[in-house]
C-alpha cells in the first residue's frame, strides 16, 4: 500500500479539503518554538466525527498509526510524530482539528457549552461572555489552542486557583476509538456514577487512547468585575503567608495568584515595551486577581477589598509596595507581561525547563534548594521561576542568558537528573499542566511507582492494542 493510494483513499471520504500532502504541511511538523520536530506522510482534515471514524478506520485497514494535533501550542511535543521506535516501519498521519470548528450549543440553565474539537480556547471565552458567563480555562496561547488539546493534557493556567484545570470543566466528551469505533459520552450530568468515568481517561490521554471529537464544558457565573494587584514581596518566604492571607482576607474573591520574578519583569519591559508596573525593583513580585460576584455596591467593594488586602500586607511586611491596575489599560499591561514571560523564559537560547508542582506550601523552601542545585552544577547559570503558585505550579527554567550555552548543554542531562530528584524529594511532579509529550515520558518513569506504569501501560493496551494512536507519546517504554 503506497502513501499516496492512502491519500487517494482518504480524498475519496473526506473530500479534497480533507488532505494536504507532505510539501504542505511543514508547520504541523515542528512545535511553535521549534523544539519538537517529526516526520508524516501527510495531514487528514476531517469536517466531523463520521470522518474522523472513517479516517480511523483507513488507517487500520492500511497500518497507518495517527497523530491528533490541534492548535500546536503544545509545549512537551505532544502533538508533534515522535521517531518511530525501530521495526515500526508504519508511516504517520497528521489528523488535524481545524475543520471541526462548530460551537454546537449554548446551554444557558444547564450552564454547558456543547463544542467540536477544534473550536479555541478564546471562542469559548467570548461564546461563554455572550451568554453573560464565563468558560473559566485561560492560558496564554488562549487564540490557537483547542478545546480538544485542553482536553487531552488537561491545560490549567491563571484561574485554576479557583475554578480547577480542564479536568474539572469536562461534563462529557465524543471520542473516536482506536478501532473506529465512536463512543458517544457527550453527557451534561454534574453527577454520574454509573461505573467507571471513561471520559477521565480520554482527558490528559494526550491523544494516545481515543480522539477527542467534540465536549461539553463547564461554564460559571461571570463575575461583576476583576481587579488585579501588582505587589512587590519582601521576600520569597513570604509568599505562603501572603497566598493564606489573599485567600482569607475576602474569602472567595481570589481567582488568579502569580508569581513572577524581576529577571522576567526586566526582559518583558526590554522586549515587549511594557512599562514597570512599580516605581521600585524587588527579586520578586505577585500579581493578585480579586473577583466581585455581584454587580451594583459590589463592584466598587472590589477595589476596597483589594486594597485592604494590600494595606494588610504591607502592614505584615510581606510587601513592600503594591498597586491596583486602575484603568483597561494597566490591567492589559500587566496580562501582557504575564503572558510574555512565557515566550522570555528561554531568553532566546538553551533552557533546561519545567512545568513542576509541589505543595504551595513548599515553594520558598523548593526554590532555594533548587538555586542551589543550579548553581553547584552549572556555576552563572540563572533560574527563571515564575508561575500559578496558588497551584504550587512553578514554570522553572535554567539558563545562561548572553554568555556560551555550551555548558548548560553538557550538563543538561545531569541537571535534569538532579531536578527531577529534587521535585520528587518535594512530593511533586515533574508535569503539572502541559503533560508529558515526548519531552517527559521517559523521564517519568522515576516518579512512578511499577504498579502505577502497569496500570497505565493496560489502559493503553486495552484502549489501542496496536499503539496506532500517537506511538511514542507519553507511555514509557516497556
Ligand atoms: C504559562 C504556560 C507556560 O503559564 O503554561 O505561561
Ligand atoms: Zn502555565
Amino acid at each position: 500500500m503506497s502513501n499516496s493510494r492512502f491519500a487517494d483513499a482518504v480524498r475519496r471520504r473526506l473530500g479534497a479539503a480533507g488532505w494536504l500532502d507532505r510539501s504542505q504541511i511543514d508547520a504541523a511538523l515542528v512545535d511553535f518554538r521549534g523544539v519538537f520536530t517529526g516526520e508524516a506522510m501527510g495531514m487528514a482534515r476531517p469536517a466531523s466525527t463520521d470522518e474522523v471514524a472513517a479516517l480511523v478506520q483507513l488507517c487500520v485497514e492500511h497500518d497507518v498509526a495517527i497523530v491528533t494535533q490541534g492548535g500546536n501550542t503544545g509545549l512537551s511535543g505532544g502533538a508533534i510524530p515522535a521517531t518511530p521506535r525501530s521495526g515500526d516501519a508504519r508511516p504517520r498521519l497528521v489528523v488535524s482539528m481545524s475543520r471541526m470548528r462548530a460551537i454546537e450549543d449554548v446551554n444557558i440553565e444547564r450552564g454547558t457549552i456543547t463544542a467540536q474539537a477544534g473550536v479555541t480556547v478564546e471562542e469559548l471565552q467570548h461564546c461563554a461572555a455572550e451568554a453573560d458567563r464565563l468558560f473559566a480555562p485561560d492560558w496564554g496561547a488562549r487564540g490557537t489552542a483547542t478545546l480538544g488539546g485542553a482536553v487531552s493534557t488537561n491545560a490549567g493556567g491563571i484561574n485554576v486557583v479557583k475554578h480547577g484545570n480542564m479536568r474539572e470543566h469536562v461534563l462529557g466528551l465524543e471520542v473516536v476509538l482506536a478501532d473506529g469505533r465512536v463512543w458517544d459520552g457527550l453527557r451534561s450530568l454534574p453527577k454520574d456514577n454509573s461505573g467507571f468515568d471513561l471520559k477521565q481517561l480520554f482527558i490528559s490521554g494526550e491523544g494516545t487512547v481515543g480522539i477527542v471529537t467534540r465536549a461539553v464544558v463547564r461554564m460559571h457565573e461571570r463575575p461583576a468585575q476583576q481587579r488585579i494587584a501588582f505587589a512587590s514581596l519582601s521576600s520569597l518566604n513570604a509568599l505562603n503567608e501572603l497566598m493564606a492571607l489573599a485567600r482569607s482576607a475576602v474569602p472567595g474573591a481570589l481567582s488568579a495568584l502569580e508569581l513572577i520574578p524581576e529577571v522576567g519583569v526586566a526582559q518583558v519591559v526590554e522586549k515587549f515595551g511594557v512599562r514597570r508596573p512599580l516605581g521600585i525593583v524587588s527579586d520578586w513580585y505577585v500579581l493578585i486577581r480579586y473577583d466581585a460576584m455581584r454587580g451594583g455596591d459590589d463592584v466598587a467593594r472590589v477595589d476596597d477589598d483589594l486594597t485592604m488586602l494590600l494595606n494588610r500586607a504591607l502592614d505584615a511586611q510581606l510587601i513592600t509596595d503594591g498597586v491596583i491596575a486602575g484603568t483597561d489599560a494597566q490591567e492589559s499591561n500587566l496580562w501582557v507581561m504575564r503572558d510574555e514571560l512565557t515566550a522570555t523564559r528561554s531568553f532566546g537560547g538553551f533552557g533546561v525547563k519545567y512545568d513542576l508542582a509541589i505543595p504551595p506550601d513548599r515553594i520558598a523552601a523548593f526554590v532555594e534548594r533548587a538555586d542551589t542545585l543550579v548553581s553547584t552544577v552549572v556555576p552563572g547559570a540563572l533560574s527563571f521561576v515564575f508561575g500559578h503558585v496558588g497551584d504550587g505550579n512553578l514554570h522553572f527554567t535554567v539558563l545562561t542568558p548572553d554568555v556560551d550555552d555550551a555548558p548548560l548543554i553538557r550538563a543538561a542531562s545531569e541537571l535534569r537528573t538532579k531536578l527531577d530528584g529534587l521535585v520528587w524529594e518535594f512530593n511533586g511532579t515533574i508535569s503539572a499542566e502541559h503533560g508529558l509529550g515526548r519531552e517527559l515520558r521517559e523521564r517519568v518513569v522515576g516518579q512512578k511507582s511499577d504498579v502505577e506504569l502497569d496500570l497505565m501501560r493496560r489502559i493503553k493496551r486495552a484502549l489501542d492494542p496496536d499503539d496506532r494512536l500517537n506511538p511514542g507519546v507519553m507511555l514509557p517504554d516497556e
